[in-house]
């Protein structure tokens, strides 16, 4: 229905301009002019204002306000000769003004619903303020926590990946803003987790792990994608013809256009793949890059048209494309924006409230010894301690658009909020430290080669540890932290992430215990850096680890294992799983199966519980993930309350990458329901082939 809904939305737009009316435009444009709209520059570039003046500008990106974008789209068609309006692209990652958790934090809420509020309320602050696309989502799988953009995306998995994709698409653009699903592709898996690096995978890993989320994105109407910086075996992705024309086009059926990233098409020089700027631009567009961010190679693809070098026909069909997403983007039918409106739609109580909610489900509760939290509201004497602890400017993490530090509310004022004052260490019945990342230490560029707690964080909550008080340790990141030591001698821990605008109140909804935690690991959190890469849907290994096996595959200095496994998370009560049941002992590969399990709240406090499904193909002709997850739903349980839980399964969930398509194996397959991606209740069943 929803992807009816994005696709209905989609068709309307280009109707109501009509594709005639594109054609009958682009037959009226000169090369120069189709150059232009294929050209995204920004305003202190030297070539923005006599491009502007000339109307070779097809779009802006980072001007923003609906002053600013209204002068500056005065001056575009004052100076376009088709009266063909600018279209202003933004960074609008997690929030416009008022400021989401950031989307890996969005992710542990795996709550699609929640993503799409988030987006639609990004959305609507951004259009009030000219903006009318957004580089958004990112959803480039990450298994490596070196790699800082890690923050952006939904962590490691494709299936949940896919799921949040499609919610962001739909959040975003319901409300009027474009969307870019990007970096298109494998942008997550740089070698060494070094940001810009090169990828080296096989078309199995590719298909299988890091497209399904662009994938979903697309069949979710996504308007536009980004191409990624990197080479992927080689090709680097923005001159990429098997990922932006065979897969992207051919088999995906993708209709919007492909944006590049900054300053990518000249870089291609830099990979070794062109030998000057026309050679570059002429290689991304050939391969279906048809705008180009920043560095305003495409003017010198006239040169190309003039000398025979590339068909114009390859020109046309990117205008077109170009064109089009500005008639869905509304532009034609009024380029200018309400200068009075943004008021009345910006970090208004309504949006502060959307922020607040999705903060206080983004928590994940890793550690909780003897039930220390939730905190007493009164009675006790807290002590708020740690760098991080007041931060209003970190508590937005990075890409936070426009909002701002004093907007938000750090841990120690969401606290005090609580519990009135706070106290010294020393006066303390319980200290807090909030402890972690800077924001500037995660995002684009902020490849970190320890995943440590950075300066002396940890040297300070040892002392606090030593002062034998207890303490809750708060960790704020963008990234998972291998946190052995506290994991092993802080008596609870709270996984925060970036929070946003409403941190530090998210944060005490769940301290406090009016809020039960419920966020889940989309990640993995490995002990130490060197484990890294680490994910749950790993390959078997023909000498599967064994403590008493020197010859098996483990490290010497490390325990086997994460310290926090993918899909885990604590609660303030606890979930029995029970009465595993299959629907049939074997199906059909047209067919489908029914998988249940009963969930129980068998604590004394209301909760809600990520049930997680997984499956695995222990058999086939190429090894397949030890696991893979296939489908999660959140349930609410009152206390002594249980609930079946049903999941159904069909060839889609059981098929991998094989040469040049899909594949399902008959055989058996094991099956899994769980309250994360280690243990859970286990079945089998066969998959035949009639
Ligand atoms: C980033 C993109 C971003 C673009 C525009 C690039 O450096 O990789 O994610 O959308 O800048 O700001």
């Amino acid at each position: 229905m929803r992807k009816l809904v994005a696709v209905f939305f989609l068709l309307f737009s280009i109707a109501a301009y009509g594709q005639d009316r594109v054609d009958r435009l682009l037959s009226r444009m000169t090369l120069e002019e189709k150059l232009g709209q294929l050209t995204q520059l920004v305003e202190d570039e030297p070539e923005f204002q006599p491009a502007l003046q000339k109307g070779l500008v097809g779009s802006i990106l980072n001007g923003e306000g609906a002053a600013k974008t209204n002068q500056l789209q005065r001056a575009a068609l004052a100076g376009s000769r088709l009266k063909i309006p600018l279209l202003f692209g933004y960074d609008v990652i997690h929030g416009y003004r008022t400021i989401f958790p950031i989307p890996l934090a969005i992710a542990s809420s795996w709550d699609p619903q929640l993503a799409e509020l988030s987006a639609r309320v990004a959305a609507r602050e951004a259009r009030a303020a000219g903006i009318r696309w957004t580089f958004a989502p990112m959803v480039d799988i990450a298994r490596d926590a070196r790699w800082g953009r890690i923050a952006e995306g939904a962590g490691e998995d494709p299936f949940l990946g896919a799921v949040m994709a499609a919610a962001y698409v739909r959040g975003f653009q319901s409300s009027g803003l474009l969307a870019c699903a990007k970096h298109y592709a494998a942008y997550g898996a740089a070698e060494a987790g070094r940001d810009y690096n090169a990828v080296e995978m096989s078309e199995r890993t590719l298909r299988e792990v890091y497209l399904p989320p662009f994938h979903a994105a697309v069949d979710a109407g996504v308007a536009t994608l980004m191409s990624a910086f990197e080479s992927v075996n080689g090709a680097p992705a923005t001159a990429n013809g098997h990922l932006l024309d065979e897969i992207l086009r051919r088999e995906w059926k993708f209709k919007g256009f492909v944006v590049s990233d900054w300053d990518a098409v000249a870089e291609l020089i830099n990979h070794g793949v062109a030998s000057s700027k026309e050679d570059a631009a002429r290689k991304a567009i050939t391969a279906g890059v048809d705008m180009d961010m920043w560095d305003n190679s495409y003017s010198t693809l006239a040169a190309s048209v003039r000398a025979g070098r590339l068909p114009i026909a390859v020109v046309d069909r990117a205008v077109r494309r170009v064109l089009h997403a500005k008639a869905q983007a509304g532009l034609f039918d009024d380029p200018y924006i309400d200068e009075r409106a943004a008021a009345a739609v910006t970090l208004t109580p309504e949006h502060r409230a959307a922020a607040r909610r999705v903060a206080q489900h983004s928590i994940v509760l890793l550690k909780n010894e003897r039930d220390l939290l939730p905190l007493a509201k009164s009675g006790r004497k807290i002590a708020v301690v740690g760098p991080l602890a007041d931060s209003k400017d970190d508590m937005l993490g990075p890409w936070a658009a426009q909002g701002k530090g004093e907007e938000a509310v750090s841990a120690l004022e969401g606290i005090r909020a609580v519990v009135g004052d706070t106290v010294a260490v020393e006066q303390a019945d319980v200290i807090i430290a909030v402890l972690g990342e800077r924001r500037s230490m995660s995002g684009e560029a902020a490849s970190r080669a320890s995943l440590d707690l950075p300066d002396d964080q940890q040297a300070l909550l040892q002392s606090l540890v030593a002062s034998g008080k207890p303490v809750v340790l708060v960790v704020m990141s963008g990234r998972p932290l291998s946190i052995a030591w506290p994991a092993e001698h802080v008596p609870a821990i709270v996984e925060a992430w970036f929070l946003g605008s409403e941190s530090g109140n998210g944060l005490a909804d769940v301290l406090f215990g009016d809020v039960n935690p419920s966020g889940k690991l989309p990640v993995t959190i490995p002990r130490a850096v060197g484990q890294v890469p680490i994910y749950y849907a790993h390959l078997p290994t023909g000498r599967p680890p064994n403590p008493q096996d020197k010859y098996t595959s483990k490290y010497l200095d490390v325990p086997i294992g994460p310290l926090y496994p993918f899909g885990f998370g604590l609660s303030y009560t606890k979930f029995d799983y029970s009465d595993l049941a299959i629907s049939a002992p074997s199906m059909r590969p047209d067919g489908s199966l029914k998988v249940a399990a009963t969930i129980r709240n068998a604590g004394d406090r209301a909760g809600e519980e990520i049930v997680q499904l997984y499956v695995a193909d222990p058999v086939a002709r190429v090894s397949r993930p030890v696991k893979e997850l296939k489908g999660f739903q959140r349930v609410a349980l009152k206390p002594g309350e249980s609930r079946r839980v049903e999941f159904t399964i069909t060839r889609r969930d059981l098929q991998f990458w094989w040469h040049d398509g899909w594949s399902a194996e008959p055989g058996e397959f094991k099956v899994w329901i769980g309250g994360s991606s280690a243990g859970g209740l286990e079945g089998k069943f066969d998959l035949v082939s009639k």
